[in-house]
């Protein structure tokens, strides 16, 4: 697709798509699905049954100084209670198998709702690429069945810092699904930062890294946006963020297929991460 094509798609807003009760990503016109996938984002209608709300709320509690959600302790650099260096955002970020020891049982639930979500769209991205069912598993470490390394992140953007509130990047995972009620989220399209507004009653979803290496091959390959979010000046309100990253998992290995299920590459997580890394310094 051509940069004027995307220029105008976004001109007329990131398309919008739901998740049916059989678990399937759908977009109503065909051509929704064409602008998602060339944009790599688009906007998720708030599933049913999502206990948003409750989540939004335990994200504003993180507020509190003496929150006890505050002292959960870091596991690696990924987990815990972390303020970002040259960024404004501050998250408390933890990842699928210590949500339990951790997160309220609500929020655990809130989590594993996601977990289905995020398999759905990476179920359909699937799909769409022509790769054969049977190879989904493996060639994403798993994730498409249940298995990968999913995160549920609370953000806020503590404002006493100048810096941008999220320095442009791509996501490395699978699939990102936010949740945010004030605007900021940025996404680059021909070399322009563009906004993102904020939908009401809708998640931003967007595509990552890996996702784009399991389907390069394929019918129809995704590409990983590259966003972030401006400078906020107000504290009043905190924009505060809720962000689900479905990641495979660091110790597995990701396979590319095409249609015909011939096996045409494959990486470790860990040395596709490394080569993102060195690759994507420009954007740091
Ligand atoms: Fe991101």
């Amino acid at each position: 697709m051509t940069g004027n094509r995307q220029a105008v798609l976004l001109c007329e807003g990131l398309p919008v798509a739901s998740v049916t009760e059989a678990q399937r990503l759908v977009f109503p016109r065909s051509e929704d699905l064409d602008q998602a996938w060339a944009l790599g984002i688009f906007y998720l209608k708030i599933p049913d049954g999502l206990h948003l709300e409750g989540a939004r709320q335990f994200g504003r509690g993180l507020l509190e100084v003496d929150s006890p959600y505050r002292k959960i302790p870091k596991y690696g650099d990924l987990e815990g209670f972390i303020a970002l260096e040259n960024n404004q955002q501050t998250k408390l970020a933890l990842c699928r198998h210590h949500w339990e020891q951790h997160y309220p049982a609500d929020i655990t639930q809130f989590g594993r709702e996601l977990d289905r979500v995020g398999i759905a769209i990476i179920r359909e991205v699937l799909h769409q690429a022509g790769i054969p069912e049977l190879l989904w598993e493996r060639a994403t470490g798993g994730y498409s069945s249940g298995a990968g390394t999913a995160f549920l992140n609370f953000v806020h953007y503590d404002t006493r810092h100048p810096d941008l509130g999220l320095r442009p990047h791509t996501d490395y995972g699978f699939v990102t699904i936010l949740d945010a009620t004030t605007p900021g989220l940025q996404i680059n399209v021909n070399g322009q930062f563009e906004d993102v507004p904020v939908l009401p009653g809708h998640l931003v979803v967007n595509f990552g890294e890996a996702l784009h290496f399991v389907t390069a091959h394929s019918e129809r390959s995704v590409g990983a946006v590259v966003h972030r979010v401006l400078s906020q000046k107000y504290s009043d309100p905190v924009r505060h963020g809720i962000v689900y990253f479905a990641n495979p998992d660091l110790e597995g290995m990701l396979w590319q297929f095409d249609v015909k299920g011939q096996v045409k590459g494959s990486s470790s997580v860990q040395d596709l991460f490394t080569l993102l890394e060195t690759n994507l310094t420009e954007y740091r």
